[in-house]
C-alpha cells in the first residue's frame, strides 16, 4: 500500500517535471521568435467578462472585425438564473458564436452555482466559468467573487459540487487573493485543479487593488509552472503587439478594456486585414444599432455609457464627448451627439494602422 503511494508520488513528480520542461522549451521557442520580431502566437485570445459590456451587441461588433477565440459573458447571477429572473434570456444569448461562448457565473451560494451549472447544460457553449475575482462590495457581501478566495476548503468543496453537475469545461477567473501571498495562491489553485477545474484565468492583482497598481504578470508564469491545467493571463494589455508578447508567458491571453476601445484589436493581433482607415463614427453607430437590436430598452442607457467610457479614449476630446453623452438618457440623443461631434471634428473620425 505504502509502496504504491510512493511510486504514484514519484511518477506524478516525474510527469510534472517533464511537462514543465516541455513548457519551458515552448516558451523559449516563442521568446526567440518574439525577439526576431513580428511574432504572432497561435495561443487563444479571450474576450474578458465585463459587466454591462460583454453582451451580444458588443460581441457582434468584435465578430464583425474577425472575432476572437472565446467570448466570456458578463457575470451572470447564479441565483437569478435559476429563479428565472426577468432579464435572463438576454444574459443567456450566446450568439454570434455559441461554440466559442463561455458563461460566467457569480454567486456565493453553492447550491445556486451547482444548479445554474446544471441548467446551462442545455445551452451550447465552450465552457462555464466561476467568478472568483470580482471585488465589488455587493458581490463580496453575498460570499461570491473574490470572497471565495478567503477559504481553500470552501472554494474546493464548491467546485467539487459544481463539477458533479456539469460536463462542460469548468474554469475559474480569479485574482492573487486578499493578500500578496504566492504560496496561498498556488495552494488555492492546486486544490481547484484537484477538484476538476480545467482552466484558470489569473488577473494578477489582490482583492483590494483597483486598476491603479499594475497587474503583476510575473505571477501568471509562476502559477503556470505549479499547475498542470492551462493558465490564462489578464490585465493591463494595451495593444495587439502586447497580446502577442504576453502570450509567451501563459496558455491564453484575456483582454478587457482595450477590446472595448479597439474592437478590432483581436484581428490586428492575428494579422487579419483591417479596414483602412478605421471609421470610429461608423463603429459607434453600428454599436448603437446593435444595442437596440440585441438588448432590452431598460439596459440601453447604462450599456451605452459603459461602452463609450472606453471607446471614447480613441478621441482627443474624449472627456468632452463622454460628458456630452452622459447628459443624454436615450440612444437617439446619444447618436445625435456623436454625429454632431464627428461633423465638427472630422479629423477625429478615422484612425489608421489600428492605432
Ligand atoms: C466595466 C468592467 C466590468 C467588469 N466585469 C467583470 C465581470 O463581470 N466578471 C469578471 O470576472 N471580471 C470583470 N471585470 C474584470 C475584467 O474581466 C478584467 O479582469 C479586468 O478589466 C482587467 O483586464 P483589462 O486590463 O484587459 O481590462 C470587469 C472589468 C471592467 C472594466
Amino acid at each position: 500500500m505504502f509502496d504504491c503511494q510512493v511510486a504514484k508520488y514519484y511518477l506524478f513528480s516525474i510527469g510534472f517535471f517533464l511537462e514543465n520542461i516541455k513548457r519551458a522549451a515552448c516558451y523559449l521557442g516563442d521568446f526567440l521568435l518574439l525577439k526576431l520580431g513580428g511574432y504572432m502566437t497561435k495561443k487563444p485570445f479571450l474576450l474578458a467578462p465585463m459587466a454591462e459590456i460583454s453582451h451580444r451587441a458588443f460581441r457582434e461588433l468584435v465578430a464583425g472585425f474577425g472575432g476572437c477565440d472565446e467570448y466570456f459573458s458578463e457575470m451572470i447571477s447564479a441565483g437569478a438564473l435559476i429563479s428565472g429572473g426577468q432579464y435572463e434570456s438576454w444574459y443567456l444569448d450566446n450568439a454570434p458564436d455559441p461554440e466559442k461562448f463561455v458563461y460566467q457565473l457569480v454567486g456565493g451560494n453553492v447550491e445556486h452555482l451547482a444548479n445554474a451549472a446544471s441548467f446551462l447544460e442545455r445551452y451550447e457553449c465552450a465552457g462555464i466559468d466561476i467568478n472568483m475575482g470580482c471585488s465589488a462590495p455587493p458581490i463580496i457581501r453575498t460570499g461570491g467573487g473574490v470572497q471565495w478566495m478567503s477559504s481553500i476548503d470552501k472554494a474546493g468543496d464548491m467546485i467539487a459540487r459544481v463539477r458533479k453537475r456539469t460536463r462542460r469545461r469548468l474554469s475559474v477567473k480569479l485574482r492573487i487573493g486578499f493578500s500578496d501571498d504566492v504560496g496561498y495562491l498556488v495552494s488555492f489553485c492546486k486544490r481547484l485543479e484537484a477538484e476538476g477545474v480545467e482552466r484558470i484565468t489569473l488577473h494578477p492583482r489582490t482583492a483590494k487593488e483597483k486598476f491603479k497598481r499594475g497587474a503583476r504578470w510575473e505571477y501568471v508564469g509562476m502559477l503556470q509552472s505549479h499547475v498542470r491545467i492551462p493558465v490564462a493571463g489578464n490585465g493591463d494589455i494595451l495593444s495587439a503587439e502586447e497580446m502577442n508578447r504576453r502570450a509567451v508567458e501563459c496558455a491564453a491571453v484575456m483582454i478587457g478594456r482595450i477590446a472595448v476601445r479597439k474592437p478590432w484589436v483581436f484581428a490586428q493581433a492575428r494579422g487579419l486585414p483591417l479596414p483602412a482607415p478605421i471609421d470610429l463614427e461608423d463603429i459607434a453607430m453600428r454599436f448603437l444599432d446593435m444595442l437596440v437590436t440585441y438588448q432590452p430598452p431598460e439596459f440601453h442607457k447604462s450599456r451605452a455609457r459603459r461602452f463609450f467610457a472606453y471607446f471614447c479614449s480613441n478621441l482627443i476630446w474624449a472627456n468632452h464627448v463622454r460628458t456630452l453623452l452622459g447628459r443624454e438618457t436615450e440612444l437617439p440623443a446619444m447618436r445625435r451627439v456623436l454625429e454632431r461631434f464627428f461633423k465638427e471634428n472630422p479629423e477625429e473620425r478615422f484612425v489608421s494602422g489600428g492605432k
